[in-house]
């Protein structure tokens, strides 16, 4: 196991039921180290970039409605096997399958509406902390 790092995204719905707190504190615990982080808002054109890989699925148009209605907190993460296991951290992508305890379990309403994103792996890491950050803004 390699020191690594992801991205994740504490998305539109965390942020407005006032989750960012909870959702950092389990991260901390989970011994994530904060990188970099920022409250920022995507754009229609962001978000239709970021999830370019989605835009030919039905959930798309909702997709990028959701990811782009109110501020969002980004941040990239570093630990030991970094991606894998923060994608366990959070669950599934539909909280109804997520495992007890996992973010989305904790924290998600639907499969459309789930809380938080994590990159899927090292190579998407780094592209999406790139796509957020620039080099003075990660520690
Ligand atoms: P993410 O990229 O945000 O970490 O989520 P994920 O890997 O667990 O899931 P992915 O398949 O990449 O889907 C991206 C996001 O699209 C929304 N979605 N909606 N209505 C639906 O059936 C549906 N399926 C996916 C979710 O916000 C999901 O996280
Ligand atoms: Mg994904």
């Amino acid at each position: 196991m390699a020191t690594n790092r992801t991205f994740t995204m504490l998305k539109p719905d965390a942020v407005e039921k006032g989750h960012i707190g909870a959702i950092l504190e389990k991260i901390s615990a989970s011994g994530f180290r904060i990188v970099a982080m920022k409250l920022t808002q995507m754009t229609k054109n962001d978000a239709e970039t970021f999830y370019a890989i989605h835009n030919q699925r039905p959930f798309f148009g909702e997709l990028v409605e959701y990811m782009t209605r109110g501020p969002i907190v980004a941040a990239i993460l570093e630990k030991d096997n970094a991606v894998e296991d923060f994608r366990t951290l959070i669950g599934a992508t539909n909280p109804a399958d997520a495992a007890e305890g996992t973010i989305r379990k904790l924290f998600a309403a639907s499969i459309s509406e789930n809380a938080v994103h994590g990159s899927d792996s090292d190579e998407n890491a780094a592209i999406e902390g790139a796509f957020h950050f620039s080099g003075r803004e990660m520690f």
